[in-house]
């Protein structure tokens, strides 16, 4: 380290606070303070401001209605096509400006002009028709970062048939599941895709998927990988650009959706195995995603805006595709890893095409760190205005470098805390007004109705923590779990709530995060406090993973936890109980890797396996994992008191941290 780089280092260290510089302030979509108060006076009726953002084919009649707690309803009576928002409406005046920028792994590049997309759009929308898909049809798609990902997404939200987005690393088990709890008779998925230059194949996995689904179903297949893989198509298959060639030239007009029709589900992980089809309406969502995007990404038509995301989770559905494309931005999208061909790849990107605002997680900030300030040093990255992070709370040394060797300390961060569930941004500082305080997210946005509150929904003192809760509706709230109003009120409602009242004052969303209320009001988000593991800032439920592991031959009972990593932020550790005559060690460890692998994917491959005679229960029953987390991270071990076998947390912290 030079001295120069030292004595910066030791400054920012000291440093808690931060203000955005004047010359974002000066330019920024939202800079008036003032925006706060406005909008707590005029709670529910601000919130046209977002609905302002979007054109409506009937203008609503009620901004909120709450006379059915917890199914509020916004924007009642008002119709809209999201498609329409996001291409039609830019054609006059920017049908010839960029909507997405793809960047592919192995260099090449596809440009789609607001025209170019729209025409795509129509067309794979009347190739859908065509297929017979019509409004209502869920239709699945089960795709890397390929242009036709949010021409697809787009095209059904065109005919008004809701998507339901599988990320491409799921595994085939958990793409059956998901189609069949949503009833999904349409695929849309594709043959393979590129990772670290070479050709990966997917077909065979969504095969795989698609037979363990019930009924009958009717795919559509990208082409990506082209001569690189070859594979037979079926006759419920079709080629995505035969498809999309039969219906050259073909418009389609947006089918007329109500606000409150669903425009996407999106299954995401909960405490109990089976996913949870998060429900997000026309209307509200797409108010929502515009208005964060307009106020809190800072987002114009002129900027080049990267949200580095993958649009198989809700921060790109939000991110890259509604919100940007909404506000008739450029978008960009890149296929590949960071670090691909060299670790300077995103900088590289940043560079040549002059990006404006560049939104990432924590766990790839703490990847560049690892790597070395040498990558982004190595690039002008001097068109950046603005930084962003998302999924997990970020260290203030991460946030230091971010703000450092990326924002070259001009550029504002906003930490934003959102979820699935949300739809968009909750709790971060509005760039253009809030000093930034590094590892707090920051106030709820503008309108939005956080509180810190005890076990028995008591607001706590400022310094102490909590957990996280939501008193009033916003117009981005899944509106209910899909099919399943019951599990809605159980998951989200009923800790905090009175669930027989029709008062909704009465109703209190919960996140199931903790978190800690600072002197000044910001928000300091802690974490999970139900049984979500948060890999890379992606969702993994113990108990998916806990049933994965019991289906394997050999295992009798298993054990889930999240223990520390410093890049993953958590690491999957699985604790397991073989079954009387199978044997511990390495083949049944591999056994146990694919189980998780096959049942879930990739990401939720445990970083450990320990076999152990015993996991350490309740007097109840009920299996102690925060033993089992102080072990994982090597911590001193909690109270084990109340464990009807208290030795065995120590035989097993022996086996694993023994030195
Ligand atoms: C969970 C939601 C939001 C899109 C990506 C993840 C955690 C998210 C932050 C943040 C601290 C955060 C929470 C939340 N989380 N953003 N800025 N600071 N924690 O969406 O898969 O639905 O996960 O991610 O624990 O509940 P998701």
């Amino acid at each position: 380290m030079s001295d120069d780089t030292a004595e910066l280092e030791a400054r920012l260290a000291a440093q808690d606070s931060f203000e955005p510089p004047s010359s974002f302030v000066e330019q920024a979509n939202a800079s008036d303070p003032a925006i706060y108060d406005e909008f707590e006076a005029e709670w529910p009726e601000c919130w046209r401001a977002a609905a302002d953002l979007l054109d409506w084919e009937s203008p609503y009649d009620t901004v909120l209605d709450d006379s059915n707690p917890p199914f509020y309803e916004w924007f009642t009576g008002g119709s809209l096509n999201a498609s329409a928002n996001c291409l039609d409406r830019h054609l006059d005046e920017r049908g010839s400006s960029v909507a997405i920028e793809w960047i592919g792994e192995l260099g090449e590049t596809r440009t789609y002009t607001y025209e170019a997309l729209h025409r795509e759009v129509n067309e794979f929308a009347a190739g859908l028709r065509s297929l017979g898909v019509e409004e209502d049809d869920v239709v699945t798609m089960y795709m890397p970062m390929v242009p036709e990902l949010p021409i697809a997404m787009l095209a059904c939200a065109r005919i008004g048939a809701p998507h339901s987005v599988v990320f491409a690393g799921f595994s085939a088990e958990a793409l059956t599941t998901r189609m069949e709890s949503a009833g999904s008779e349409y695929l849309i998925t594709c043959d393979g895709y590129y990772r670290r230059g070479d050709p990966l194949e997917h077909k065979g996995k969504s095969d795989d998927g698609v037979a363990g689904v019930d009924h009958d179903v009717t795919s559509v297949v990208v082409d990506r990988l082209e001569d690189a893989y070859d594979h037979p198509m079926a006759d419920d298959e079709h080629d995505y650009d035969e498809l999309v060639a039969d219906h050259a030239g073909e418009t389609v007009a947006p089918v007329s959706r109500d606000a409150e029709d669903m425009l996407f589900l999106m299954y995401t992980s909960g405490t109990t195995g089976q996913p949870k089809g998060v429900k997000h309406t026309t209307g509200g969502y797409l108010a929502w995603t515009s208005w964060t995007s307009q106020n809190v990404l800072d987002i114009t038509p002129e900027d080049t805006y990267w949200c580095s995301a993958d649009i198989g989770w809700i921060t790109g559905h939000s991110y890259i595709v509604y919100g940007p494309l909404a506000l008739g931005t450029t978008s960009v999208m890149y296929e590949g890893t960071p670090d691909y061909p060299e670790k300077d790849r995103l900088w590289e990107i940043v560079e040549e095409y002059s990006v404006t605002q560049l939104y990432t997680a924590p766990t790839a900030i703490r990847a560049f760190m690892k790597w070395g300030e040498e990558y982004p040093a190595g690039h002008d990255l001097s068109s950046l205005r603005l930084l962003g992070t998302v999924g997990e709370p970020i260290n203030p040394r991460a946030w230091k470098w971010y703000y450092t060797h990326i924002g070259n300390e001009a550029c504002p961060i906003i930490d934003t805390w959102w979820q699935t569930e949300t739809g968009g941004m909750m709790v971060t500082t509005l760039p253009g007004v809030g000093t930034m305080k590094p590892g707090s997210a920051g106030p709820p946005l503008p309108g939005v109705d956080v509180e810190i509150v005890d076990v028995s929904g008591e607001p706590v003192e400022a310094g102490q923590a909590g957990y996280l809760t939501v008193q009033k509706p916003w117009p981005g709230m899944l509106r209910t779990l899909y099919q399943n109003d019951e599990r809605f009120i159980e998951e989200y409602w009923a800790e905090y709530s009175d669930v027989d009242s029709d008062d909704p004052d009465d109703w209190v969303y919960f996140p199931e995060d903790g978190a800690k209320l600072d002197e000044d009001g910001y928000i300091t988000v802690l974490g999970r406090v139900d049984d979500v593991i948060n890999v890379s800032g992606h969702r993994l439920g113990t108990m998916e993973i806990e049933s994965a592991i019991v289906g394997v031959e050999g295992v009798a009972e298993a054990a889930v936890v999240g223990g520390n990593h410093d890049v993953k932020g958590q690491a999957v550790y699985a604790y397991a109980i073989t079954e009387e005559g199978a044997e511990e060690g390495k083949e049944l460890e591999s056994a146990i890797i694919s189980g998780v692998e096959d049942a879930i994917g990739p990401i939720a491959r445990p970083e450990a396996v320990v076999f152990t005679p015993e996991l350490p229960k309740t007097r109840s029953g009920k299996i102690m994992r925060r033993l089992l987390e102080d072990i994982a991270n090597d911590d001193e071990l909690g109270n084990t008191s109340t464990l009807r076998n208290p030795e065995v947390v120590e035989a097993i912290d022996q086996k694993v941290n023994a030195d």
